[in-house]
């Protein structure tokens, strides 16, 4: 192998640059020449690769988003598209490929693989939802964000005896939220993992004012049934029974362009030199993550389109936590 390319894609994450900076530099060392492609498997199709070399990738680790770009491509899910992507990498002379990134670019990764081409993913995703990897790259920074946001709800949530409903990103994953929610001491979390009915959250509200709590945070997932818009509309049109002055903020996209923390450049840094050093040993088909604290490889066919489950301790320690 001489030359490889990486591309990031999907929802950036904060890291993504270390992990780019980091594919870059190992395969340097290396001896290879290292291309970047701009704009994820879209950029793939339509040939956008940029020469990558040591200076390029300078200043990025601490910068949050994607210097290459990212992008959400459905004409790559066809055989046409994957044929013609091809095409561009033989063209170009790119023998390998790390796609940093979630879990439909994993998925993308393995289309690949499975072609023939040689591929490493890399675990990158704010939702910690990607089986392969106990935690992504981005995941810490994302929680600090929304946990930033959480403190600073909590101390308006005091001041005027209210309740306030946080939704946090994570897509059909309730990791964020209950992790948010544990570490910013909510007095309630929603997540899909473990379903609640509004009614049954509104019980739990009017119990923890019985017991003397002055404010309530409610953490809640995009992804559960409920979410935060379906939960504020019941709460409003129960107002004068439930008896709360409730309001909703909804964190969004602020989770995922924050600037990485020491966890995230670490990571990203070490998972990007182990895509390079799986591909130098001839391994395609992969993704690295970290498992049980240490950098490993699981193969792609494990990983794209399953779920990964929470640990069902977490949810009886918040429970524990929030009385
Ligand atoms: O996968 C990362 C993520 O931020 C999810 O948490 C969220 O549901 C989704 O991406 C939002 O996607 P987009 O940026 O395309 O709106």
């Amino acid at each position: 192998m001489s030359h490889i390319a990486v591309l990031t894609s999907g929802g950036d994450a904060p890291g993504m640059n270390a992990a780019i900076r980091a594919v870059v530099r190992a395969g340097i060392a290396q001896g290879w020449t290292v291309s970047g492609v701009r704009h994820g498997f879209a950029g793939l199709l339509g040939g956008e690769l940029i020469p990558l070399g040591p200076r390029d990738v300078g200043g990025i680790i601490q910068q949050g988003g994607t210097i290459l770009g990212s992008a959400r491509c459905e004409a790559f899910k066809t055989p046409v598209g994957r044929e013609q992507a091809l095409g561009v990498l033989k063209a170009r002379g790119v023998q390998g490929l790390v796609v940093i990134g979630g879990n439909g670019s994993q998925m993308g990764a393995n289309v690949l693989a499975k072609a023939g081409f040689a591929v490493v993913g890399v675990a990158s995703t704010i939702d910690n939802d990607l089986p392969g990897s106990d935690i992504t790259i981005g995941v810490d920074t994302a929680l600090n964000i929304a946990l930033e946001a959480i403190d600073r709800l909590k101390v308006t949530a005091s001041s005027h005896e209210r309740a306030f409903l946080v939704e946090v990103m994570g897509r059909d994953c309730g990791y964020l939220a209950l992790m948010a929610g544990i570490a910013g001491g909510a007095e309630a979390i929603v997540i899909p993992e473990m379903e609640t009915s509004p009614e049954a959250l509104a019980q739990e509200l009017y119990t923890s004012r019985e017991r003397g709590k002055k404010h309530a945070i409610v953490v809640v997932a995009e992804g559960a049934r409920h979410n935060a818009r379906a939960l504020a509309q019941y709460f409003r049109e129960n107002e004068k029974r439930l008896g709360f002055d409730l309001r909703v903020t909804q964190l969004g996209h602020v989770q995922r362009g924050g600037s990485p923390g020491a966890f995230d450049r670490l990571l990203a840094t070490r998972l990007g030199a182990e895509a390079v050093r799986r591909l130098a040993a001839g391994e395609t088909g992969v993704l690295v993550g970290q498992l049980k604290g240490a950098v490993a490889a699981t193969p792609l066919d494990d990983v794209g389109g399953k779920s990964k489950p929470l640990d069902p301790a977490l949810f009886a320690l918040a429970r524990t936590m929030s009385s």
